[in-house]
């Protein structure tokens, strides 16, 4: 199944080598690392390892993607924070970035990240790697049009909230947490009904993902959060909890999670490690 806990050491050797390496002005060396590397569960680049493994290939295989994905994934909460988007304080119980560098940097930083997830996915060779980058590039485009959709909606009237909420979902998290699991699959050389089952898995639990971190919103405090907690009231954002109640939420949450896990039980002994994480996913309490 594979050690996630080496796993995560490989990924943050990656990025360290990576940002290392790569001439830039120091100041936004540092904007970056501060980014990337103080914390962060690393779920995406995990998911994109196993979801190599589960498609027969090594974990190893998938690094580099998971790495790239890892940047955007820290891009997007960068940019998340923002006074313009969500104005929030605290990730990972420290100073969001624009607090500890200014929002200057901040917005650079973003920007960095961004443009350097591909310079790191051209590092990837072989036959499938321009697939891989255009699968990157979706979902980077993806998240943002969920972006738009939470902090900026604009649908067609009469749609209904489950219909709003899941365009939101699907697109601001769901878009990251599947292209993890299609990219690890495309890394294992998946054959057409593996590569289907991950991209099921994936989109399953992309939304079960963001269910959660609503739930959490509404129901834990800051401290065991380390972010700011009970702010998508405020902000009026359109939540899960919003749309269905704490109850009806925690019941989806475990629909989806029987979703998953059935999606990637046919792949036996490999797709275990999936059916692992999903539980971990719907059961974190942080
Ligand atoms: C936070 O993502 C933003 C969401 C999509 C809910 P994570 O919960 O994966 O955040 P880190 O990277 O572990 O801090
Ligand atoms: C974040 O959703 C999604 C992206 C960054 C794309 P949230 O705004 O709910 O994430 P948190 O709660 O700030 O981590
Ligand atoms: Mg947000
Ligand atoms: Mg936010
Ligand atoms: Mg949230």
């Amino acid at each position: 199944m594979g050690d996630p806990l080496l796993f995560t050491a490989l990924i943050e050797n990656e990025l360290e080598r990576f940002l290392g390496e790569r001439p830039m002005p120091e100041n936004l060396r540092q904007a970056c690392r501060y980014a990337l590397l103080g914390g962060g569960k690393r779920l995406r680049p995990i998911l994109t390892m196993h979801a190599c493994v589960a498609a027969g290939g090594k974990a190893e295989d998938a690094l580099v993607p998971a790495a790239a994905l890892e940047m955007i994934h820290a891009f997007s909460l960068v940019h998340d924070d923002l006074p313009a988007l969500d104005n929030d304080d605290l990730r990972r119980g420290r100073p969001t970035l624009h607090k500890h560098a200014g929002e200057a940097m901040a917005l650079l930083a973003g920007d960095a990240l961004l443009g350097l997830a591909f310079e790191l996915m051209a590092q990837v060779r072989g036959e499938g790697s321009a697939l891989l980058t255009a699968e990157l590039a979706k979902a980077v485009n993806d998240m943002i049009a969920g972006q738009v959709y939470d902090a900026l909606p604009e649908f067609a009237p009469g749609t209904p909230p489950a219909e709003r909420l899941a365009l939101i979902h699907q697109n601001k998290t769901g878009a990251l947490l599947r292209c993890a699991c299609r990219m690890g699959g495309l890394c294992g050389h998946a054959d057409a009904d593996t590569l289907a089952r991950l991209t099921a898995y994936g989109e399953t639990i992309g939304v079960l993902y963001q269910a959660v971190d609503d739930l959490l919103d509404a129901t834990v405090s800051t401290e065991a959060m380390g972010k700011a907690t009970g702010k998508d009231v405020g902000q009026g954002k359109l939540t899960f909890p919003g749309v269905h109640g704490v109850e009806g939420t925690r019941l989806e949450i475990k629909r989806m999670l029987a979703g998953a896990q059935d999606a990637v039980a046919p792949l036996g002994e490999r797709g275990l490690a999936l059916a692992a994480l999903a539980r971990m996913m719907a059961e974190r309490k942080k």
